[in-house]
């Protein structure tokens, strides 16, 4: 048996791109793939295994799995579900999400139950849509060790936004200190704030790089949700951004690093909210899982848009029967 052990559970785009992250990062001497399709499941571990045989890579034990796997799983990295499905009713393939909450939520609770049936060691790393939702079935609703389970959150929309900002300034995104709170999607918001480059205030920028003194927080928040839709109007799913997020997040656990990223976990008493409610705040990523939240203190702006983002997740957690 390799020492450090990650299940991937879904092997679809997300799952299969997840793989190849996982497999480039080298930190793990053993990859399970779990899929409903058993052939699929059989078919990405073969050929990620092959992939092994390239001189720079790691010796990774790459193979197809079941629930079993979960037993002394370091980390579970679940993409299980469609991420989209067009409405049936709509000959425009408008993409229906009660939907997707109806179909994931049925998928998250096989896929929890699965793994609490088998350990309650393992943290595990959601990013199956809606996202917010799927963290509280799964954090909630199956004793799991709290905080041994959180989801990428707006990890991705937190990339999104410094790519955004820094193409405005034209700096490398990497000078980019911010993120994204609330809702992975369509209600998240930008923590503007708190947000520097290379260490100037947001409110100082336009004396210091040629972004626009008129773009506004709507302004950017509008920009982050909608570079989402680009790819997916583009290529019909994403999975490059998403990946790199659980893969990164799967490292910081590993290694202990104790970084701060912005995750989606259940609210203990943060903004008022105990037990409700899961969404994305800062928060320390170390060996347990989420060590601590950081519920950094918002202005009159991002105050509303929180309370719209909560607004909008509990009406999806009804959808889901939560
Ligand atoms: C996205 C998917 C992962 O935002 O929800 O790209």
């Amino acid at each position: 048996m390799r020492s450090n052990k990650l299940v991937v559970t879904g092997a679809g785009h997300v799952g299969s791109q997840v793989l190849t992250e996982a497999l480039h990062m080298g930190l793990f001497g053993e990859i399970a793939v779990i899929d409903t399709n058993e052939s699929v499941a059989v078919g990405e571990a073969l050929d990620s295994l092959q992939a092994t045989g390239a001189p720079h890579m790691a010796a990774i034990d790459v193979h197809s799995g079941g629930i079993e796997d979960y037993k002394n799983a370091d980390v579970v990295i679940c993409a299980a579900g469609p991420s989209i499905i067009p409405d049936p009713d709509d000959p425009t393939g408008r993409p229906d999400r009660s939907l997707v909450t109806t179909v994931n939520s049925k998928v998250i609770r096989q896929v929890m139950g699965d793994i609490a049936s088998q350990t309650r060691e393992a943290i595990v790393i959601l990013i199956t849509n809606p996202l917010d939702t799927m963290v509280y079935i799964a954090e909630n609703e199956f004793g799991y060790p709290p905080d041994r389970v959180f989801g990428t959150g707006t990890m991705l929309d937190s990339t999104r936004l410094r790519q955004i900002i820094a193409a405005h300034c034209m700096v490398a995104p990497s000078s980019v200190q911010g993120y994204m709170m609330g809702e992975h999607g369509l209600t998240a918001f930008p923590v503007l704030s708190r947000l520097t480059v290379g260490g100037y205030r947001f409110d100082e920028l336009p004396a210091v790089f040629p972004i626009n003194p008129d773009l506004s927080a709507d302004d950017i928040r509008e920009e982050v949700v909608q570079a989402a839709y680009d790819v997916f109007n583009s290529k019909g799913w994403t999975n490059a951004g998403i990946a790199q997020s659980a893969v990164s997040l799967a490292r910081t656990v590993m290694l202990d690093e104790r970084a701060i990223h912005p995750v989606c976990s259940t609210l203990r008493g943060e903004y008022g909210h105990l037990d409700d409610v899961a969404l994305s705040m800062p928060c320390i990523i170390g060996r347990n899982g989420i060590e601590r939240r950081l519920p950094v203190e918002l202005n009159a702006w991002e105050s509303a848009h929180l309370e719209t983002t909560i607004a909008q997740i509990r009406a999806t957690m009804v959808e889901a029967g939560t």
